[in-house]
């Protein structure tokens, strides 16, 4: 009757380190009426959770020493009190880095069994799918024939930002931090070309791919990538603001930012995203993404570690940019 977690032990300065971390064996929970008790398949490991822990979040409370980090979860309803919920029901909750959490059923959802892997709920058919629908369907508005390019491409939100735009019939163009990510962007996923910002100059290459210049830019990392795309902006260009991962690790001053004037000679518009915005989405996008999904025409990749006693190292790795796909953490399998 044991309840394996992992809580905080010390607030990392700079890039998180798996010492930051550690195992806690606490009790069991027991769910009173109108609560379930559930059992954690999949934790999900996110950019934003570094923000949480150094109480940066904008929509959430600062991670204390020795609480235990927060995450969402697909998990197994293993004993239910709530009317809405019964035993062997697999949702979609906020469970955290532990093995069972009891709660009120809010913020669940119930998934359907027919989705496989029952993971992907964390990723492309997740809050990161979601992230990168709204932001494509209601802010970017991608037109055919429009180039659009997404930077961290390969993981959930920059995939599913690609594949959507050749759903719509644009042109997309990733930019990643590998040969092999790179590769896994074209080859697998579909995108017309990828850039490895690693290697060589930005700013050239990107003019190379592209010299009618981009539509649309999806930013998933800020700095210096969204410095380089800026130079190459078509007129009426929409850029997504929707992650500044290259900023995540660094305390004290921030690093200089791009040059903005780019954006009033290109006459562009950058757009902010929060995907809380589009909770009350969630039926649309499932229904939608889902769809997609069976009909072939969704790609993704997982880096799946197992066990809670791997989850620190697995987020240490998303922070350092190792995460290779949609960072999960394997617990155990329904039953
Ligand atoms: N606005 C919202 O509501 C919202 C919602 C969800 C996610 N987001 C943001 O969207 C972005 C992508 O999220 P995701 O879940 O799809 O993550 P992800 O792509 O699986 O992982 C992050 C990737 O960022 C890239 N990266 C670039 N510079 C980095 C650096 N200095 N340190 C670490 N990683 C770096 C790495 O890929 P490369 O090697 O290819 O560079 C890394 O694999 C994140 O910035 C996240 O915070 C925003």
């Amino acid at each position: 009757m044991t309840n394996l977690q992992v809580v905080l032990r010390e607030y990392p300065q700079g890039l998180p380190e798996p010492g930051h971390f550690e195992l806690k064996k606490g009790e069991r929970p027991v769910p009173a009426d109108g609560e379930l008790l559930s059992r954690t398949l999949y934790i999900s490991l996110d950019p934003y959770v570094r923000g949480v822990i150094s109480g940066k979040h904008l929509y959430a409370d600062r991670v204390g020493l020795g609480d235990v980090i927060v995450g969402r979860t697909v998990a197994q309803v293993v004993e239910s009190h709530h009317p809405d919920f019964k035993a062997g029901d697999l949702i979609a909750c906020d469970n955290g880095w532990q093995e069972y959490k009891v709660s009120d059923g809010s913020g669940a959802r119930k998934l359907a069994a027919d989705i496989q892997p029952l993971s992907l709920h964390l990723g492309i058919l997740g809050m990161p799918g979601l992230t990168a629908y709204a932001g494509m369907t209601f802010l970017a508005k991608p037109q055919p024939g429009e180039t659009v390019v997404v930077s961290a491409a390969s993981g959930p939100v920059g995939s599913m930002v690609g594949q959507i735009a050749k759903i719509h019939g644009c042109r997309a163009v990733g930019i990643a931090g590998s040969d092999a990510k790179c590769a896994f962007v074209t080859d697998s996923l579909g995108f017309d070309a990828c850039i490895n910002y690693k290697k060589g100059n930005l700013v050239e290459a990107l003019k190379n791919v592209c010299p009618e210049k981009f539509n649309v830019y999806f930013d998933n990392v800020a700095g210096d990538t969204l410095d380089a795309v800026m130079s190459n902006l078509a007129i009426g260009a929409r850029i997504v603001l929707c992650g500044m991962i290259t900023q995540y690790n660094v305390s004290g001053t921030p690093p200089p930012g791009p040059n903005l004037a780019r954006i009033v000679g290109a006459r562009a518009s950058m757009l902010g995203l929060v995907v809380y915005d589009y909770y009350d989405r969630w039926d649309e996008f499932a229904g939608t993404a889902e769809a997609w999904f069976k009909a072939g025409k969704l790609r993704f990749k997982e880096d799946v570690v197992e066990g809670l006693d791997n989850a620190a190292d697995g987020f240490c790795r998303l922070m350092r940019g190792e995460n290779f796909g949609k960072a999960i953490v394997k617990l155990a399998d329904p039953e």
